[in-house]
């Protein structure tokens, strides 16, 4: 939705500052269901290899980095800041193929 209003500046802000607000929710509801970070931990301590956790986990974490980082260049843009077009839309590719990658790998999880 976000993606195909993207040239619609003030809806594509609404819709993606939502999508944000949705996944923050989500979060927020696995690490109090499922003691999410907790679940990590043990799995590092235990040595037990775990690659695909440690793969969504990254994924994870850097999808929240890049909310950040499109927020940042989006508010430059929003502003007029011109040259910061590019790299928003740059990031933009990278931040829907993790956010992708995140959903995908979200099924392999174990849940206990
Ligand atoms: C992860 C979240 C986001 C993604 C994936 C995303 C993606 C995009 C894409 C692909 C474009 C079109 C660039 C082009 O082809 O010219 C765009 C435009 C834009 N985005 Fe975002 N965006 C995100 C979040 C935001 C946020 C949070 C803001 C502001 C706070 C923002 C502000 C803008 C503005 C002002 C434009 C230019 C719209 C126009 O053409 O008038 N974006 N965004």
């Amino acid at each position: 939705m976000g993606w195909k209003f993207r040239h619609r500046a003030k809806l594509h802000i609404a819709i993606m500052a939502f999508a944000f607000l949705i996944d923050l929710v989500l979060l927020l509801y696995i690490e109090t269901s499922r003691h999410a970070i907790a679940h990590v931990s043990k799995s590092v301590l235990s040595a037990q290899s775990d690659t695909l956790l440690y793969f969504h986990v990254t994924v994870s974490t850097l999808t929240l980095v890049l909310y950040v980082v499109q927020i940042s260049s989006g508010i430059k843009l929003f502003k007029g800041w011109v040259p910061t077009r590019k790299f928003h839309q740059r990031a933009a590719m990278v931040f829907v193929t993790l956010r992708l990658l995140n959903y995908a790998t979200s099924f392999f999880i174990p849940t206990s």
